[in-house]
Order: C-alpha cells, then sequence, then structure tokens
C-alpha cells in the first residue's frame, strides 16, 4: 500500500552567516530580511542536510523522495549520491531513490535563489523567498505502480463534460506495467460508487450530475483508478473533480454551466509576515476563511504555483481560479526552457482541479523586455503548449498598463486582462472608463479582464482631504467606490481581480510609511486588520448582513463637522451619536453622514439586526501620525 513519511523536521541547515542551526520546514531564510526593504534580502545558496533512516519496503516497493515547494534551484544527494536538480520556485518534484537508500541516509539540498538569467522569476514586485518552504517526504509506492516521474504528475488525468443532464468524464492513467488493466471507479461525496470502466483511457457516463457550481455548489466526485493483474490489485491513485462548462463572451463575459456568472474576486500572494513563503495549511485556511467573507468568486493565484493544498480549498469553496507561471516583467531568452518547464508541471501538477478554468502565460512581461521577437515567439510557444496539454482551458495573460492595446503580446492567448492603476499611479480614475470602452470599441470580440487594480493604504493613516498617492484608507475607499461602480457600467469584462487581498512583503519597494512593502491589500500582512476597503467589497458582494463603520481609526479629527461613511449591504442605516439617533437613510452599500464633533464622541451604526460603533474625538490639530512619514531612503527600484 502507499503511504508518506514527512522529513520535515530537524535540518541543519547552513545559512547565509556561515552559521548552522536547526529548523523545521517550513523555512526560509529570508523571512526578515525579504520585508525590510532596501531589495538587499540575502540571496544565493544555503545548504539544509538531515539524516533518515530508510522506510520499510516489501514486495519491491519503490521510495520516492518528493520536495513540493524549494525556491528557486534545488540540488539534491543522498548518500553522496547527485540525485538531480530542479529549476523553478514553485512546483512539485520528485525522485526514485530506491537504490540509493542504506539503513541510514543522508541527505542534503543545496538550495538558490541568487540572481540569474534563466529561471523565472528575476524581476517583480515581490520577494522570492530562499528555501525549502513547503513539505518534504518519502513516498512508498507499490514496486508496480503508476506513473509518477512525469513533471511532477500522479499519473491520473481527469476531464469531465457536461452532456446534457448527464457528466462524460474521460480517465486517462498512466503506467508500464505489463499484462495489468486499470479499474475505474467514480465515487460521489458520500463515496457511493457512481460508475465504472475498465482501461487506461475510459470515458464513464454520471446519469443525473450534480455540477460543481461555483460558490453556490462546489460538488465534487472522486476517480479512483486500480492497477489490476491477475485480479491481484498492484497500485491505487485517486483524484477529486467537479463536473462544469465554462465560457467567456468577450460582449457578456463569463459563464459558468451555461448561466452568465460575473467572476468579480481578488489576488493572493501566499506570503505572510515575518515567515514569508513559509506558511502552513492553518495560514492558508486563513486566507481562504477571508476570500470567502468578503465575498469573492475568482482568485488570480499570482504570480507562480500555488500550494496544492490552497488549490484544493478553492475546489471546495467553489473559487474560480486563475492560475499561472513566474514568467513576469522581463523576458530572459535563457529563461525560455525554464518557462515551458513551469507551465508544464503547472498543468499536469493541477490539471484535475475544477477551480482551474485558465492559464496565465505571463504577467507585465514588456516592462523590461529588449528582445520583443523573442519574448512574442515565447508567448506562441507557451499558448500553443497550454492548448496541447489541455485542450478544456483557456488562456489569458495579464499586460502591463503601458503595454498599448495593440501590441501583439496582447493578441495571442484567448483572453487578455490589463494590470492599470488608473487613479493611483496616475491619476484620472475616470481613465477606466476610457480605456475599457476603447479596448470594446477596437477589439470587440477580444474579451478583456482587469488581472489588476488596486491601490495603497495603511490602516494607521488617514485624512478628512484624501487625495491619490496619500496611502489613507479613506483615499482606498474612494478608489474601490469607484472601481465598483465602474465595472458595473462595463459587464462585457470576464473577470476583475483586485490586487491584493492581502499586503505582501516587496524588499525592493519605499513608499514610505514601511519600507519593504506593498500595501494594495483589503487586510493587512498578519491578517489582523481588515481595512475599511475590505467591508465595501463585503457590501457589494457579499449576503452575509453586516454594517461597518468606516474610519473607526481615524479617532482624532481636527474638524466639528466630519464625514463617517457606513458600509453595509443592508438598505437601512441609523446612525446614532452618544445614544441619540442622529439620522436614517436609505441606500445602498454606501452611507455618508456629516457628523458634529465635540470632545469624545460615541457613534454607532445600526442596519437591521447588526451594529458596529466606535469612538472620535475633536482635535485642535491634526494628528502628525495619520500622514504618510518619508521614505527610508533604502529605496530600490524593483523595474
Ligand atoms: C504590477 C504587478 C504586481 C505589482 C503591482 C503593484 O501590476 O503585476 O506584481 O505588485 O503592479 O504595483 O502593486
Amino acid at each position: 500500500m502507499r503511504r508518506e513519511i514527512a522529513i520535515n523536521e530537524s535540518w541543519a541547515f547552513l545559512g547565509p552567516d556561515g552559521q548552522e542551526q536547526t529548523v523545521n520546514l517550513p523555512h526560509t531564510w529570508n523571512g526578515a530580511d525579504g520585508q525590510d526593504g532596501g531589495n538587499d534580502y540575502w540571496r544565493g545558496t544555503c545548504t539544509y542536510s538531515r539524516t533518515f533512516p530508510a522506510p520499510e519496503t516489501a514486495d519491491g516497493e519503490r521510495a520516492y523522495l518528493e520536495f513540493r515547494g524549494v525556491n528557486a534551484s534545488a540540488a539534491v544527494e543522498l548518500n553522496g549520491t547527485a540525485v538531480g536538480t530542479h529549476d523553478g520556485g514553485y512546483s512539485t518534484f520528485r525522485w526514485d531513490v530506491t537504490n540509493l537508500l542504506k539503513p541510514e541516509n543522508a541527505l542534503t539540498v543545496r538550495v538558490d535563489n541568487s540572481v540569474n538569467d534563466r529561471v523565472y522569476p528575476q524581476k517583480a514586485d515581490f520577494t522570492f523567498y530562499g528555501g525549502i518552504y513547503r513539505d518534504v517526504l518519502l513516498r512508498v509506492v507499490p514496486a508496480e505502480h503508476f506513473d509518477l516521474d512525469t513533471f511532477g504528475g500522479e499519473g491520473l488525468k481527469v476531464t469531465p463534460t457536461v452532456q446534457g443532464k448527464d457528466g462524460a468524464v474521460r480517465v486517462e492513467t498512466f503506467h508500464g506495467v505489463a499484462g495489468a488493466e486499470v479499474r475505474v471507479h467514480l465515487l460521489d461525496a458520500d463515496g457511493n460508487a457512481v460508475a465504472e470502466g475498465t482501461g487506461t483511457d475510459v470515458t464513464l457516463t454520471i446519469p443525473d450530475v450534480r455540477l460543481w457550481d461555483g460558490v453556490k455548489d462546489p460538488y465534487l466526485y472522486a476517480a479512483e483508478a486500480a492497477l489490476v493483474r491477475d485480479g491481484v490489485e498492484l497500485d491505487k491513485v485517486s483524484a477529486r473533480f467537479g463536473v462544469r462548462s465554462f465560457r467567456v463572451d468577450p460582449d457578456k463575459g463569463f459563464f459558468l454551466n451555461g448561466r452568465l456568472y460575473p467572476l468579480h474576486g481578488v489576488s493572493r500572494h501566499q506570503d505572510w509576515k515575518g515567515i514569508g513563503n513559509a506558511i502552513t495549511k492553518e495560514h492558508h485556511r486563513r486566507d481562504m476563511e477571508l476570500i470567502r467573507e468578503i465575498g469573492a468568486n475568482t482568485i488570480r493565484l499570482a504570480h507562480y504555483q500555488h500550494d496544492q493544498y490552497f488549490y484544493d480549498l478553492c475546489d471546495e469553496y467553489g473559487m474560480v481560479v486563475w492560475a499561472e507561471i513566474p514568467y513576469i516583467s522581463e523576458h530572459m531568452p535563457n529563461g525560455r526552457e525554464n518557462a515551458v518547464s513551469q507551465m508544464k508541471e503547472l498543468i499536469t501538477q493541477n490539471y484535475n482541479h475544477p477551480c482551474i478554468v485558465c492559464w496565465g502565460v505571463s504577467n507585465e512581461i514588456t516592462i523590461s523586455t529588449k528582445d520583443n521577437k523573442d519574448m512574442l515567439d515565447n508567448h506562441r510557444v507557451l499558448n500553443n503548449l497550454c492548448h496541447e496539454l489541455d485542450p478544456t482551458r483557456f488562456t489569458t495573460l495579464a499586460c502591463y498598463a503601458i503595454c498599448a492595446p495593440f501590441n501583439p503580446v496582447a493578441h495571442i492567448t484567448d483572453v487578455v486582462s490589463w494590470n492599470l492603476y488608473l487613479g493611483w499611479y496616475v491619476p484620472g480614475l475616470f481613465l477606466n472608463d476610457l480605456w475599457m470602452n476603447f479596448f470594446h470599441f477596437r477589439y470587440p470580440k477580444r474579451a478583456l479582464g482587469y488581472s489588476e487594480y488596486g491601490c495603497e493604504a495603511m490602516p494607521n493613516l488617514h485624512s478628512s482631504h484624501p487625495r491619490r498617492g496619500d496611502h489613507t484608507e479613506e483615499y482606498q475607499c474612494i478608489y474601490n467606490e469607484y472601481m465598483l461602480k465602474c465595472f458595473e457600467r462595463h459587464p462585457f469584462l470576464w473577470a476583475t481581480h483586485l490586487w491584493n487581498m492581502f499586503d505582501f512583503a516587496a524588499d525592493a519597494r519605499d513608499q514610505g510609511g514601511e519600507p519593504g512593502m506593498n500595501h494594495k491589500g483589503v487586510v493587512t500582512f498578519d491578517r489582523k486588520i481588515k481595512k475599511d476597503s475590505f467591508y465595501l467589497y463585503k457590501a457589494w458582494w457579499s449576503g452575509e448582513p453586516f454594517v461597518h463603520i468606516c474610519g473607526s481609526r481615524y479617532r482624532d479629527r481636527p474638524e466639528h463637522l466630519t464625514e463617517v461613511k457606513v458600509y453595509t449591504n443592508q438598505p437601512k442605516v441609523a446612525l446614532y451619536l452618544n445614544g441619540e439617533r442622529i439620522e436614517e437613510k436609505t441606500g445602498e452599500k454606501v452611507f455618508a453622514f456629516q457628523v458634529p464633533l465635540h470632545g469624545e464622541t460615541k457613534l454607532e451604526a445600526r442596519a437591521g439586526e447588526c451594529s458596529d460603533a466606535c469612538t472620535l474625538r475633536y482635535v485642535e490639530t491634526p494628528n502628525p501620525a495619520y500622514t504618510l512619514p518619508k521614505k527610508s531612503g533604502k529605496s530600490a527600484n524593483w523595474v
């Protein structure tokens, strides 16, 4: 029988300081210096080593050594013998090490995140944390087993399609075992068999299939495949899957299971404060909990392959996912092999996830591209590769704001999205409407999405006169109020993805306030504070009744009449001042009140059964703590 043995504990880590320490996985050596600005986090080669006893094996069982995330390049040695190398910091890789095993084994992994010109990413607005930051495990499998040697796949490919009221589920399995047959069972969520068949490429029907229907009903089946010879089961492999249909209409947007399903959601980076990418399942669950609370129905998992566990959560909670490789910011003539390899791994390892509907080929690749011809050719190679490996999903890319709409790179993939910060990096929120209208008018048959939009806000910065670039919560609210209404005016967009759900680290940044950070999240880096804008999105996207008073952190106000905004998904809000009801408003999502302020003032907002409260106070002079501090001078341009 298959079994897994995690080997995450007690690694001897030889770090940048040349000192050896004992660490447990997940681990990164850039958890601190990758988040403090200056673009000076340590990049180079560090070594992890440990011993482990050979797993007990019988009847010729094989032992695979599997790594689920090592950034960025790994060289693995077992008992003094080179096992192999891997380039790419975000995917699973493994080797059969059975023949190298001794009763006690010495494993050494050299991990390199240094600058180079062939492994993506090399230039981007996020920290490339070095380390073994996901699980390492020994996988013991039967002597004769399904394929585990192809781009980190599991030897099982499930392709479900909707056929009328039924599901047609193609199950392909891969093995090299002579004289064996493959028996396939499809199981419903309760484990009841709903179909069965035999063969390495068999299509089974699920009558009256229950669809995977997004956040409403993300129903999951499972496919089980058994390798059998002379009635004896040699190996078994399984995968969950969901039956759904989807398409993009350039005029109407995204359709799921035949009905219009406007995709409104967020992007997510995987790093957390203090620990970088070395996060646990608890951190993944917390991120999903917050994304569900805001009411998103789609997630752009930028800018790289995420942990399998998070794609599983997206399957379970019905999130439509944009998955992508880190072919980003700068096209490298020597990077083609790696971009192709990362795309093969991304698709092979994630093909069975019903949440994924598209493969992202690149992000803002025109920022620093010298060889346009090679870059365009690389896009065609990747686009064709996606279609060849997976004809069921469409391809997309995220274009740089300054990439002209007629740039050929924007016309290779099946659909296109743009990263546009009109109203943040450049003045003029109205330009978003102009841009969308122009593109749709000029290219009416080309489906357009917004892969990024957003603006910075720090929960400690406030102003009664918010303006672009001040990093206040108040400006972030103004910006997002406009953008949500703007998208409502342009329903042809195939998807919108807010940049970003969470603040994240970009060590090259220094905008003042907190070097090394990108504060475009609607939730802080430690996931402890939901900024006011979080509640604006919740008012638009979530049905869970709530009411939120904005500006509760803008406590000291140098004015006797101040604006207090309230976000809610309820139709009516009453505002109480020191216990007295001063006003009730009927409206939608955003309610603005003018509130007299003398001394300390307790405010309470009530909407239906919900309420929220805060205390403000009048001050003579503005609180300097609310203004963006000067840059630290540690700045460095990441572009
Ligand atoms: C770009 C880029 C992101 C970056 C964002 C920003 O669009 O794709 O990775 O973080 O801009 O400037 O915040």
